[in-house]
């Protein structure tokens, strides 16, 4: 099905931002691993596969649209120092990544596409309650604990958040 040159730049300008928050998460989840902060390693490293999965998703569809998938632009991604600094780093991101999706719903709903529609709600389902909220709710458990605590606290394992 051919679809709208305006949705299809639209979905490819997201892929580049699920594809470059893959990519900020990747680092981030490797350097946890070496600062010997395993629950965070895991967290990230799973954040990073839904990244890809979002990826996947809009490559799907833009096929399907009969567009070309652009797989090989990033946006600049930003790499923090310190934990606070890499958590507040990819709370910023997941915000940009919302700003691209509620744009692109818009349009979207604009060009009565609503198979995008929904395609894209889902990602901002994640986005909004799955990632930047976890994010939110470090930086406030920093507050609240102090950043020695937590990063004792963030130092073993923790189960599956979504077993
Ligand atoms: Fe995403
Ligand atoms: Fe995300």
């Amino acid at each position: 099905m051919k679809g709208s040159k305006k949705i299809i730049e639209a979905l490819n300008k997201q892929l580049t931002a699920e594809l470059s928050a893959a990519d900020q998460y990747n680092i981030h989840a490797e350097m946890y691993r070496d600062f010997g902060l395993h629950a965070l390693y895991e967290r990230m490293h799973h954040e990073m596969e839904e990244e890809l999965e979002h990826a996947k998703m809009l490559i799907e569809r833009i096929l399907f649209l009969e567009g070309t998938p652009d797989t090989a632009s990033r946006e600049k991604i930003k790499v923090g120092k310190t934990v606070p600094e890499m958590i507040k780093l990819d709370l910023e991101y997941e915000y940009v990544v919302i700003s691209y999706l509620k744009d692109a719903i818009k349009l979207a709903e604009k060009e009565g596409d609503y198979q995008t529609r929904n395609m894209l709600t889902k990602l901002l389902d994640d986005s909004e309650e799955d990632h930047a909220y976890w994010l939110e709710q470090q930086l406030r458990l920093i507050d609240m604990m102090g950043l020695q605590n937590y990063i004792q606290f963030r130092a073993v394992g923790e189960p599956n958040p979504h077993a």
